[in-house]
């Protein structure tokens, strides 16, 4: 939702911004823009669409600079357009922002009644305006910014030039995510761990209240006193192949690939002799112990996890556990006291209606867990406990192995909530654990089906409408099949519980409507078969992803993808299973030649409500 990045040092600062943005294109891909620092002033340059538009504008020559500060939009306020590109521009101010004004009408009318003229429709413009008549007055960067910023009331992250300042960045954050990249003769403000990698893997975490202020050589922390804060500097282990293609056409298909070391990495260092064991989490079994019911928080693909996550804690520990969409859960008044359990899952940790919840639930004293991809994310430092998962960054728009890894996570939580709730015996914990140690093997070898999947795609490429149908774990996991093709194919999909169908929507199926059925649960199997058949009794097209030796008559189904024979127990096959309707979406976006690591309208890390 945004990407900022800023540089100062020795090099040309266009091309580190430019590689910057590219590395948090995922975040918005609306228009993208550019300021340096010069001194003769402020150079902007800006442009709708893809930063191949903004390199273009470029490619015709810029003055020489080695400080600057570049955005990637999601735009929210205004329309894509140049003019509501960033950065924005106000006499000797040039910033870029990530988040939202709330009352920004109340600011542009108050700034219009003093005879100012907003150029964009943007909430942004107004932080601009304001800034620079406070700098006007002040003629000191950090007291023009405090006093700018006691009038917002929304979220931000800025990055900010002022033109008699060159060399000089001046960064602020509230509820958006902003880092400040230290080098060695060179410092960096970015959005997110990708943009800093070519240059530097030591980061400090920008406290929100507080104001750095950024040159070639230094960097200030000021905290809300005005005092100079002692930052902790943090280190990236990610590498910087990690955040690139590595010889992939796209992010998402590396991606896919990536899920069972992405999986081996988050479970094993929670299994501590054959047990399940949150001791490197600071968890303790008083804190998963002795609570009422349990809360799961999430959006999107997250909340896909937690759906599956609820299957397992009930089935597991018989814990009452319900799943909630975090966008409502606020306006929801929630059932929640000290006695609940709120896990709150997020891949970027900075999803703003996530973050949202995890503050209800704290204010309402519920204990709280978020399992989160991104080391030191606000909802990482703001829950109670937290459990990292390590896919390693993520960047295709489409969620693959953070989904993988959190669903790992809940197979972990769920073993363990049940032991301590006397409702699995060690030995039966112990055959558990073996069995998830079994799963990124599973993973892998259901990666070999890659080229049938992509056969299959082609068979359903050219539907306008599909559905997907399952059973208990399999109805999750076509919520997330469903999720996927249709962000990255624009194809219209539908995930039902297959028992659901017949009520109202299987009139919708019609000849060759592809429908793809989930049956990896043996127990409900026959249930399911019954369904797929009133769907090819209306000349649906189906399309089934099962086991290796369940039995599908043939009648029943046009076309079956099976997982590897070593997926053999029922609990243990929504990961395997999620892998050829990853690819089956991946397939028909790029059969389809649709832009699949950045699809329209989207963003990665949703940073607004
Ligand atoms: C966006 C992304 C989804 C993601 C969701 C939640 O919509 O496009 O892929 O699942 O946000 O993001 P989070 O970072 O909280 O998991």
């Amino acid at each position: 939702m945004c990407g900022i990045v800023g540089y100062t040092g020795a090099r040309r600062a266009v091309e580190v911004l430019l590689e910057g943005l590219e590395n948090l294109e995922y975040r918005g891909y609306d228009s993208a823009g550019i300021s340096l620092a010069t001194q003769e002033g402020i150079y902007t340059q800006k442009a709708k669409g893809r930063l191949a538009n903004l390199r273009q504008r470029l490619s015709t020559g810029v003055p020489e600079s080695s400080c600057g500060i570049g955005h990637t939009r999601w735009a929210t306020h205004g329309e894509p357009s140049d003019i509501n590109s960033h950065p924005h521009c106000s006499g000797q101010v040039s910033l870029v922002h990530n988040g939202i004004v709330e009352n920004y009408m109340e600011l542009r009318r108050q700034l219009m009644d003093k005879g100012h003229v907003f150029l964009s429709q943007t909430d942004t413009e107004t932080i601009v305006q304001y800034l620079d008549l406070y700098y006007q007055q002040y003629k000191d960067p950090i007291q023009a910014i405090r006093q700018t910023l006691a009038l917002i009331r929304g979220t931000y992250a800025l990055a900010i030039l002022f033109a008699d300042r060159p060399g000089e960045i001046y960064a602020v954050r509230k509820d958006s995510p902003l880092i400040v990249g230290v080098g060695n003769g060179e410092n960096l403000v970015a959005s997110d761990i990708p943009a800093i990698l070519p240059y530097t893997r030591d980061y400090i975490l920008l406290e929100e209240g507080d104001v750095a202020k950024l040159t070639g050589d230094t960097v200030e922390i000021y905290d809300p006193d005005g005092k100079l804060d002692l930052p902790t500097i943090l280190h990236a282990d990610w590498d910087i192949g990690a955040a690139q293609k590595g010889g992939y056409d796209h992010f998402m298909r590396k991606e896919i690939d990536e899920q069972p070391r992405a999986l081996e990495s988050t479970l094993s260092p929670r299994i501590v002799n054959g047990m399940v064991d949150f001791s490197i989490d600071h968890i303790d079994d008083a804190f998963l112990s002795d609570f009422r019911s349990v809360q799961i928080v999430a959006c999107g693909t997250a909340m896909h996890a937690g759906h599956i996550g609820r299957h397992l804690i009930e089935k597991l520990a018989r814990i009452p556990v319900s799943v909630e969409v975090a966008s409502e859960y606020r306006y929801c008044d929630p059932i929640l006291e000290k006695e609940d359990l709120v896990i709150i899952v997020s891949q970027s940790g900075e999803t703003a209606d996530t973050l949202a919840a995890l503050r209800l639930a704290k204010a309402r004293g519920a204990r709280t867990l978020a399992i989160v991809n991104v080391v030191g994310s606000s909802i990482a430092r703001e829950a109670e406990k937290v459990i990292y998962t390590h896919a390693g960054p993520e960047i295709a728009v489409a969620s693959t192995k953070a989904f993988s890894v959190q669903v790992g996570v809940f197979y972990l939580l769920a073993i363990r909530l049940a032991q301590l709730a006397g409702q699995l015996d060690a030995k039966t914990c112990k055959d558990m654990v073996q069995a998830l140690l079994r799963i990124p093997n599973d993973v892998q070898q259901t990666l070999q089906i890659a080229a049938d999947c992509a056969d299959a795609a082609s068979a359903i490429k050219d539907a306008s409408s599909a559905f997907y149908v399952g059973r208990g774990l399999d109805h999750c996991l076509t919520m997330e099949g469903s999720l996927k093709l249709k962000e990255i194919s624009y194809i219209h999909s539908e995930a039902y519980a297959a028992g659901e169908l017949k009520h109202g929507t299987i009139s919708l199926i019609t000849d060759g409507v592809p429908v793809i059925a989930i049956a990896t649960q043996d127990a409900l199997l026959e249930k399911t078969i019954s369904n797929i058949r009133e769907v090819k009794a209306r000349g649906g097209y189906v399309l089934v992803i099962c086991k290796a030796n369940t039995v599908v008559p043939e009648d029943a189904a046009d076309r079956v993808l099976r997982l590897p024979s070593s997926v053999t127990q029922d609990l243990f096959a929504p990961l395997p299973a999620i892998v050829p309707m990853q690819l089956l979406a991946y397939y028909a976006a790029v059969q389809l030649g649709c832009d699949v690591d950045k699809p329209r309208n989207l963003a990665k890390s949703v940073t607004v409500e």
